[in-house]
């Protein structure tokens, strides 16, 4: 078996893990916000406080978050497919952050309308092959909960029925949000790097 031939099945196999969907920003030097759109990303300590971010080494964000040392997780909501897509993309930050509303707290930009937001120092920055994983030191954070956008064998979907958790245990549904799979983006993302 070939390494693309592989690294092919290990990303179909992969995408078996539904995940939510975050914007993972930071300031640059110039003092600009930045972001990119991140599902590699998890909670790992509660004391202390900690989250673990996986940064692709070609991720500008990556950069600006060693530089500022502050990283901000943003957590989607169903409504905010179309900023997931524009934050996947290699556009600018000018570009990614147009039209969208944002505000500064604890030293990251945070994104208007997301269910929740996570804001800390980069701690550490290990090794994890053709990525980085960054673990991120929370100091501040807010959930103003709402339905969360979802990711699912490369397509975007959001949960079916009341948002209520009793009600959605066991009984989760997958839509997708467009009739068919997520049209490819620029740069999409691959798990193990391409
Ligand atoms: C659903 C989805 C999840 C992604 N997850 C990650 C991730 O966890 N880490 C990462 O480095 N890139 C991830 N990416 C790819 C980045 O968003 C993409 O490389 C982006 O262009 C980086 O932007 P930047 O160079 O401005 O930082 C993901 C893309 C998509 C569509």
């Amino acid at each position: 078996m070939n390494g693309n031939h592989q690294k092919q099945r290990f990303k179909d196999a992969i995408g078996n893990f539904a995940t939510g969907v975050t914007v993972v920003t930071a300031f640059t030097e110039d003092g600009l916000p930045t972001g990119m759109t991140a599902n590699a990303i998890t909670s790992l300590s509660l004391d202390p406080l900690l989250m673990i971010v996986c940064f692709d080494k070609t991720a500008r964000t990556r950069v600006a978050a060693v530089h500022s040392g502050r990283v901000g997780v943003n957590v989607l909501a169903a409504g905010q497919e179309a900023i997931s897509k524009s934050f996947a993309s290699k556009a600018s930050e000018e570009e990614k952050f147009a039209g969208v509303g944002w505000s500064e707290r604890a030293g990251v930009p945070v994104l208007d309308g997301c269910v929740a937001w996570f804001a800390g120092e980069l701690s550490e920055l290990l090794p994890g092959g053709d990525h980085e994983i960054g673990v991120v030191a929370v100091s501040e954070f807010g959930a103003d909960g709402g339905e969360p956008l979802l990711y699912w064998n490369g397509a975007y979907g959001r949960v079916l029925g009341e948002s209520n958790r009793s009600e959605l245990t066991g009984s989760v549904e997958f839509m997708a949000t467009d009739d068919e799979l997520v049209e490819p983006i620029e740069n999409d993302w691959l798990p193990g790097g391409e």
